[in-house]
């Protein structure tokens, strides 16, 4: 096989021989990893699958049958900018960095290391839920997540090794050594250790925990380091897929649990009852708002000021970029009281995007309540407030309800049950989980979706098994 079939690519890495043998020497690490911890029991079958092989806004994307384990991890970046200048910060306005400045690379590549260690720990997340799909359509869409996120590392792979040398290649082999919910090398953020092993599970996930990505991502798509810039920019294609897997998947859970209730009990009838759904939603944003870091931050500064992440839509949304002179008044505990207090606003950035990212979920909500109300439901799912069940930044160690009000250690614990999935909950989800194997047919539990994928039905065969 060719350079370009083992690894397809847009970086020329037939003419960087040394990192070319980088890249080869990681390959088979990689390959160990995926059929250790990719997707449990499928790894012969012909799965569906799109594959970027290009970046052209047209037909980047090729789809066809491919068994995971050949699915061609490729190394894409968007086009350079001609003459490409830092977009905001200390630096604003002086080329872009080509390579990376010698004081800001440690934080650089502890930028790249995080982003880089969430991409295989949900694979490992979700690797079992294959035995338990709801539909063909709905296996087909994990696994193409799956192999997505496997993209992904080899994106940041490819940086580490590209651009950091030895403690880059070591970083590299690292990320495929840390293990989802293991006690002794878990990965770096919480909520990559937190089991993801049923269905409701998995589409909270992928649309709430996805959708940070998309945020860090377009975060990193400003960076004044070109290569990284480049890289999240095209990865970004890819991650709309994984939120629209979320986004529809509950969508349907929903649709299903509100054609239910017309008809009698929805747990006897073996559908998901709301405040279940409200549970799963709860507890996945709240863990999902914890990966954005602490509300008032000094590394966010210090990120902005080098010109590496910068805010979302940084150049699209503001005219001043160097956000030296503003403040951001921040909700904090002090006292056993909310109080408020003014911040400069580079301290504040983390709290910005998380913001940005909270009016996206809400976007979502409002979809899956107009489903409610199509099928003549009265209830209604929400957001709880921020604050709600932290385990980083200012409200990490307080306790809210989920309004956000500060109230008790003690009645936290003993409203808890109503606020997040209990064992039972996670139990009785678990107990409908069965497999869907047939074309066309679809688990109790959840609606058919309103369209199969690239204009193939819902009955197509999308994993041969
Ligand atoms: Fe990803
Ligand atoms: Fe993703």
């Amino acid at each position: 096989m060719n350079l370009y079939d083992r690894i397809p690519n847009n970086v020329n890495l037939s003419e960087d021989k040394k990192l070319q043998r980088a890249l080869e020497k990681w390959l088979p690490n990689f390959l160990d990893w995926w059929r250790e911890m990719g997707p449990e029991g499928f790894q012969e079958k012909d799965v569906w699958l799109r594959t970027a092989i290009d970046v052209g806004s047209e037909g980047w994307a090729h789809f066809d049958y491919v068994k995971m384990p050949e699915y061609r991890w490729g190394i894409f970046l968007e086009p350079p900018q001609p003459d490409a200048k830092v977009g905001f910060g200390d630096n604003y306005g002086r080329p872009a960095y080509q390579e990376v400045p010698g004081e800001f690379r440690n934080a650089l590549r502890r930028i790249i290391v995080t982003q880089g260690d969430t991409e295989p720990a949900s694979v490992e997340q979700q690797r079992q839920l294959g035995k338990t799909c709801p539909s063909l359509y709905d296996l087909r869409n994990l696994f193409q997540v799956n192999v997505e996120e496997g993209r992904h590392l080899w994106a940041m792979v490819y940086l580490l090794h590209g651009y950091f040398g030895r403690d880059g290649r070591d970083e590299a082999d690292a990320l495929l050594e840390r293990r989802s919910g293991n006690p002794d090398k878990p990965r770096i953020l919480e909520a990559f250790n937190q089991p993801c092993d049923d269905w409701l599970n998995f589409f909270a996930f992928t649309m709430f925990t996805d959708r940070d990505g998309k945020y860090q991502l377009s975060a990193l798509a400003e960076s004044g380091f070109e290569p990284l810039a480049r890289t999240c920019q095209f990865m970004l294609t890819e991650e709309a897929h994984h939120m629209f897997v979320g986004d529809t998947g509950l969508g349907r859970v929903v649709r299903r649990t509100a054609q239910l209730m017309k008809q009698g009990d929805v747990r006897e009838l073996g559908g998901i009852p709301l405040d279940i759904v409200q549970k799963y939603i709860n507890f996945w944003f709240s863990y999902s708002l914890d990966l954005f870091g602490g509300e008032i931050s000094s590394n966010s500064a210090d990120f902005f000021a080098a010109g590496l992440k910068g805010r979302y839509k940084e150049r699209e949304q503001y005219t001043d970029h160097l956000a030296t002179n503003d403040t951001f008044t921040m909700t904090i505990v002090e006292d056993g009281q909310l109080k408020t207090r003014e911040v400069p606003l580079r301290n504040a950035l983390n709290e910005l995007l998380r913001g940005e990212y909270v009016k996206d979920c809400e976007k979502g909500l409002a979809r899956w309540n107009k489903v409610l109300a199509d099928e003549g439901a009265s209830e209604r799912l929400f957001l709880p407030n921020p604050r709600f069940h932290r385990h980083v930044g200012e409200y990490a160690g307080h306790t809210f309800d989920l309004q956000g009000n500060l109230i008790s250690r003690e009645e936290f614990e003993s409203r808890k049950s109503e606020w997040l999935p209990t064992m039972d909950d996670r139990e009785y989800v678990r107990s409908l989980m069965h497999p869907v194997y047939e074309p066309g047919k679809i688990a109790n539990w959840i609606a058919p979706p309103a369209a199969g994928i690239k204009g193939k039905p819902f009955e197509f065969e999308y994993v041969k098994l």
